[in-house]
């Protein structure tokens, strides 16, 4: 079995299988090459032929142990019909959702077919995938996909989402079924297309109280999982509660820590966690947080990460070198 994959299923490896966060991305300079021909980061996620070579450019470079799929959490309010735009430099913007009216509105707009170019997408890359390499999908979790439809761009810990779980907790529930409704269909329709294992980025889920946490992702993200289960049995699946180390029970196989994260021996299948500010610095310290990983998680079951995505100022020379100091086996 592929190793990333068989990690996913409880392998522990001599040598821990290997990708990053934001692998594809402004880093690389033929991402860079390639972006400046689209008119729109969204034109990108929407183009098969395009969004397929973006996502197998990290893999020719470096051969990592994974493919994660070239979009972005915002498809999903983009088919829900909110208007989905980036700014350069700054990020997305969208038409902020604050009520009911906005809601209904959205719906009556929703389009799910613009997500087949996505699955489009899958397949041009599992056919021209190195075989060890398993081919993963992703989508937001839930609140962090909300938490953008709510505030219409990211920053200020997504004030207006936890505002709205306290004013009206009843939209918010409201949007957050749709969100899981539509996301375990995107998922799904991943799948059928080929990936192997699914992400789910639960991005913001560090700024909520631990009861809002689990009400407002646990619980979606629970439902998620085990609704996929029922369309696609033993799915493997990822979660990511960025900012969270404890009550992260959702059924999901592989819990992705970030760097703030200690070791956390209670849990069997792990990744992460390296800070990415240490691979963006290079260097001895590069090496001894690396170290430090594979003496915490060997004879476990860990796939190799950073704690977030790589940050667009980070050499390529440390990815090399954080390639080779991984799989060394000294
Ligand atoms: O390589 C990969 O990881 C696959 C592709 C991927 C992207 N975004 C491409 C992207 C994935 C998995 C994501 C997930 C995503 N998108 C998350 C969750 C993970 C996280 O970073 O917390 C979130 C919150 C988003 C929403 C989003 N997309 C923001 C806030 C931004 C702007 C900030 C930034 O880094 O530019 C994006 C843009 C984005 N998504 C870029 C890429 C390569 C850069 C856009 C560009 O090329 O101009």
């Amino acid at each position: 079995m592929k190793p990333l994959l068989s990690v996913l299923k409880g392998h522990k490896p001599d040598v821990m299988p290997l990708w990053m966060m934001r692998q594809a991305g402004r880093y690389l300079p033929e991402y860079r090459a390639l972006r400046a021909s689209c008119s729109g980061f969204m034109d990108l996620c929407f183009n098969p032929q395009k969004a397929a070579e973006v996502t197998l450019q990290p893999i020719r470079r470096f051969g990592f142990d994974g493919a994660i799929l070239f979009s972005d959490i915002l498809v999903i309010p983009a088919a829900l019909g909110q208007l989905v735009t980036f700014e350069e430099g700054e990020g997305p913007r969208l038409a902020p959702l604050f009520d009911e009216a906005v809601l209904s509105h959205l719906q009556k707009r929703s389009d799910f077919s613009m997500l087949s170019s996505i699955y489009e997408t899958v397949e041009r890359v599992k056919a021209d995938l190195p075989s060890h390499v398993t081919l993963l999908g992703f989508c937001g979790a839930p609140f962090t996909v909300a938490s953008y439809m709510c505030a219409g761009r990211g920053g200020d810990e997504q004030l207006a989402v936890r505002k709205l779980a306290y004013e009206n907790p009843v939209l918010l529930q409201q949007l957050i079924d749709l969100i899981v409704d539509a996301s375990v269909d995107y998922l799904e329709g991943q799948f059928r297309a080929g990936v192997e294992a699914v992400q789910i980025f639960d991005s913001w889920a560090g700024v909520l109280p631990v009861l809002e946490f689990q009400r407002w992702c646990i619980e979606p993200v629970t439902r998620m999982i085990s609704m996929l289960r029922e369309r696609v049995p033993d799915a493997p699946v990822i979660y990511f509660p960025r900012g969270v180390a404890a009550g992260m029970e959702t059924g999901a196989n592989c819990i992705s820590l970030d760097w703030r994260t200690g070791f956390q021996p209670q849990l069997p299948i792990t990744q992460g966690n390296l800070d990415p500010l240490v691979l963006l610095t290079g260097g001895v310290a590069l090496d001894r947080a690396i170290d430090q990983i594979k003496r915490d998680y060997a004879g476990r079951s860990h796939i190799f990460n950073l704690g977030h995505g790589i940050i667009k100022e980070t050499p390529i020379a440390h990815v090399e070198q954080l390639i080779r100091r991984v799989r060394y086996v000294g």
